[in-house]
């Protein structure tokens, strides 16, 4: 069974200080020269399969920031090569890290224009299972949206964003954006529905699901109703919210959310299936999948 990758719940989990590497903002070097033949293979099985279900599925931006960078299914990337490529197009760089970092250190990073990217592949037996984000969900996932200027400004804001959420307490809401949009997001596209979200284009089977099954609910993505919405951390998302463009998450970048926070504060949150009156639904889900699950689990 999958057990999608959900780092953004976890940035602290990890964090405890006996992990900190020596450098204080968590960076290690990439040591790429001592990846092994194994861990090349895991990354070519795993680049094979996904660039093989991407085309179709995955928005126009991202297929197009992948052909633009020097990505390739035979090795893992060098992130120094990578870097210059992106570093030219959008102004990001992506650094080595252990694994989880801690959420003031993960804004910092964001906040520079910097993608912290596990350092490590997972294990061969372990494909589609994964505790940490790794090589393969950083670079695979998130670093072709970051060729796309709306998508390198959208993560820069919601690491400053992050930082300041932080302070007042609030994070786990602005924590629900991230997810709902980087990690997990769709889009419309004049043909159809596409990924753009990290977790699930680093995901063969979550790739299908978000944009095949009849199983989750597909609602417009509005930003208060998100904010307020649960979400999964331990398997697929039972609701995936959907921009109209991808342009819509430029003006999410300037806005204001201290008073959103205050106008949020005590109000109710959303089981991860729900769908609201309110909602502009554009495919009710059967919740099958989960529903199915939760009785297994009752069984
Ligand atoms: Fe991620």
């Amino acid at each position: 069974m999958l057990q999608q990758l959900k780092e953004t719940a976890k940035h602290g989990l990890a964090a405890g200080d006996a992990h900190a590497p020596e450098r204080p903002d968590w960076t290690i070097d990439q040591g790429w020269a001592n990846y092994t033949q194994e861990e090349h293979g895991v990354w070519r099985t795993l680049f094979e399969r996904q660039s093989k279900l991407l085309p179709g599925r995955a928005c126009d931006e991202f297929i197009r920031g992948m052909q633009d960078l020097p990505i390739g299914p035979e090795q893992i990337p060098d992130f120094e090569q990578m870097s210059k490529v992106l570093k030219k197009r959008t102004g990001w760089e992506v650094v080595a890290v252990p694994g989880l970092v801690p959420d003031d250190v993960f804004f910092g990073h964001l906040a520079n224009r910097r993608f912290p990217a596990g350092q490590f592949i997972r294990k061969p037996h372990e494909l589609d299972y994964l505790e940490e984000p790794d090589v393969f969900h950083d670079v695979f996932g998130h670093v072709p949206m970051l060729m796309n200027p709306v998508i390198a400004d959208y993560i820069q804001a919601y690491g400053e964003g992050g930082l300041r959420a932080s302070r007042l307490g609030v994070l786990e809401k602005l924590a629900r954006v991230y997810w709902y949009t980087v990690e997990f997001g769709l889009v419309q596209q004049s043909d159809g529905l596409r990924i753009y979200g990290a977790g699930i284009a680093s995901s063969a089977s979550e790739t299908r699901f978000s944009v095949e099954s009849d199983s989750p609910n597909r609602v417009r993505f509005e930003l208060e109703r998100v904010m307020q919405t649960n979400y999964r951390i331990d398997d697929f998302q039972e609701t995936y919210f959907v921009l109209g463009h991808l342009d819509e998450l430029l003006e999410l970048a300037q806005i204001d959310f201290a008073p959103l926070y205050d106008r949020l504060k005590g109000a109710p949150e959303h089981d991860a299936g729900a769908v609201l009156a309110s909602d502009q639904v554009l495919t009710r889900g059967t919740l099958a999948y989960h529903d199915a699950k939760r009785e297994k689990a009752l069984a």
